[in-house]
């Protein structure tokens, strides 16, 4: 994200990003954000053509889920709506 904008911007990075997240769920896909790629961006930089004026919000690693390794399997639970959610009526 060009270092220019500010915390909305990053908004619209996160809406892109779940777009690109649940078409990858849909195609059977595995996806994982990662925003400690932003704490080492060195590396990053090394490996993608990013101009200097733009900084890592976040990363995403992706690919095809090993069904053989336990871990991939993990479901975490869920908070209810409720708990997350006040609607003012
Ligand atoms: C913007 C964003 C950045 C994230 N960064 C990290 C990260 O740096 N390291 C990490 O272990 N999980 C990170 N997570 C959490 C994981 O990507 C993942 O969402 C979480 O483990 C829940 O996985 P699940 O939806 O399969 O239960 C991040 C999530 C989001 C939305």
């Amino acid at each position: 994200m060009p270092n220019t904008m500010n915390r909305a911007n990053a908004l619209d990075l996160g809406i892109f990003l779940q777009s690109i997240m649940l078409l990858f769920a849909e195609r059977g896909i595995g996806c994982i954000p990662q925003g400690a790629l932003a704490a080492f961006p060195a590396p990053v930089k090394r490996l993608c053509d990013i101009p200097a004026e733009n900084g890592i919000v976040v990363g995403m690693s992706f690919g095809y889920r090993d069904t053989r390794e336990p871990i991939n399997e993990m479901k975490q639970k869920r908070r209810d709506l409720d708990d997350i959610v006040s609607f003012a009526e």
